[in-house]
């Protein structure tokens, strides 16, 4: 049974190209070895191949003089077997790589090969794997996106000669997946190859059909020095944003009770009442909450472990300076607060007129702007102990942003 699915199970190898020298990039580095979001579109490509499950193995096509750097840049990939030395034309480099993707004893009808541009380093493990799809099921398939512009044919004037029907225009990406005992036939009849400019071609001109599949957008060509910004900017929004950091979120909540002959100190800011809150420091919940929240996004435990309420050190200390030992240990982490949300749980007395005060308090022992602080109060509707005015509760989120 085993046996059976894996004989039907085809055999797919990633083909990376990235012999090209990139002149229209201008740039002294060879284009593949360029970076984008501190990892080289060969990198990147590689790491898009490897995380797709469809791939079985991966061969990199590579200037004759980069075979150590490529071994380098791909180091830890399991799928990579091997970086080949790539030829004058992307067909050639193309056409090496596949020869050197075909695996031993494996029927090529059932071994398929995804030759992608390692220039489209931004593919994504699905555009993949629905070539691969297609592929399996019709022979040939190419990732491709509609034409959005509308398409005019020129001269090398500029001067428009037609204007072709936008609609059946498909522009050709990679990768391009091919069955290989298909990819071998198209070669053989195919005595040129310095003039194609994709593999779909090469079928093409065999007569092999190609079927398109529409993928990412993202899925572009890194040509020009400006494709280099416009990756950049893509991945600062995303997962990644990055090699640079990453975001945090952690949560807090805090409950004191009501107490006689206590001040209510809130926010850091005294609130006038008849009562105040209990604790053995000045007992500000809404701080108590945020302290948590901070500690929470950078896996520091609570405040419990920083601030012992048995540590006569703390006894009816401001909250606001173990908020301020609570930035040091954030700082310590290289995280930087992004914003706080909060909500303070109490029947009485109204704290909206001291919510500004608050707010300033907290964002000047933060060393951050107000508006990245916001603070909400609620009643419960004299249900509970915030209800029956036994106590006050404090709820807090707090995003951080840690560098790497
Ligand atoms: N390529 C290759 N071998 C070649 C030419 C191109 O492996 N002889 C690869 C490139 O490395 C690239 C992909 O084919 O990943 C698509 O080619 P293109 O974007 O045109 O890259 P370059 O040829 O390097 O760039 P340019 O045309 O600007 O010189
Ligand atoms: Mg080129």
């Amino acid at each position: 049974m085993m046996k059976e699915i894996t004989q039907r199970t085809p055999y797919v190898v990633g083909v990376l190209l990235a012999a090209g020298s990139g002149e229209r990039m201008r740039s002294t580095t060879k284009k593949a070895f360029l970076s984008v979001g501190n990892r080289s579109l060969l990198r990147r490509s590689a790491e898009a191949f490897e995380s797709c499950e469809e791939i079985a193995a991966i061969v990199a096509v590579v200037p004759e003089d980069c075979v150590e750097e490529a071994e380098r840049e791909l180091a830890g990939l399991t799928k990579v077997k091997a970086c080949v030395i790539g030829g004058a034309f992307r067909a050639e480099s193309a056409k090496r790589g596949v020869l050197a993707a075909r695996p031993e004893g494996i029927a090529p009808e059932q071994c398929f090969v995804a030759v992608h541009d390692a220039a489209r380093c931004l593919v994504c493990p699905e555009d993949i794997r629905a070539v691969i799809s297609a592929a399996v099921l019709r022979g040939a398939a190419s990732a491709s996106f509609p034409a959005t512009d509308t398409v005019k044919r020129v001269d090398d004037e500029g001067r428009v000669l037609q204007t072709l029907p936008r609609g059946q225009i498909a522009l050709a990406m990679t990768p391009q997946v091919f069955r290989l005992d298909l990819y071998l036939r198209a070669l053989d009849t195919c005595s040129d190859l310095s003039s194609l400019t994709d593999d779909n071609s090469l079928f093409e001109q065999a007569g092999i059909p190609v079927y398109c599949v529409r993928t990412g957008k993202n899925n572009f060509k890194i040509t020009f020095p400006e494709d280099v910004a416009l990756a950049n900017a893509l991945l600062s929004g995303t997962e990644e944003a990055s090699d640079m950091g990453e975001y945090r979120i952690g949560h807090g909540y805090d409950v004191h009770a009501f107490a006689d002959g206590r001040s209510l100190i809130l926010g850091g800011v005294c609130v006038p009442f008849e009562r105040g809150l209990a604790g053995h420091s000045d007992a500000d919940v809404l701080v108590h909450a945020i302290m948590d929240a901070l500690l929470g996004a950078v896996g520091e435990g609570d405040i419990g472990r920083h601030f012992p309420d048995r540590d006569p050190a703390y006894l009816n200390i401001s909250s606001l300076v173990l908020l301020e030992r609570t930035a040091e240990i954030l700082a310590a982490h290289g995280a930087r607060v992004i914003n706080l949300d909060t909500t303070v749980v109490l029947q009485a007395p109204k704290i909206a007129p001291y919510i500004g005060q608050m707010r300033e308090q907290i964002a000047r022992t933060l060393g951050i702007a107000r508006e990245r602080i916001n603070i909400k109060a609620t009643t419960e509707e004299h249900l509970g102990f915030t209800g029956r005015g036994e106590g006050a509760a404090a709820h807090a989120v707090a995003s951080v942003f840690l560098d790497r």
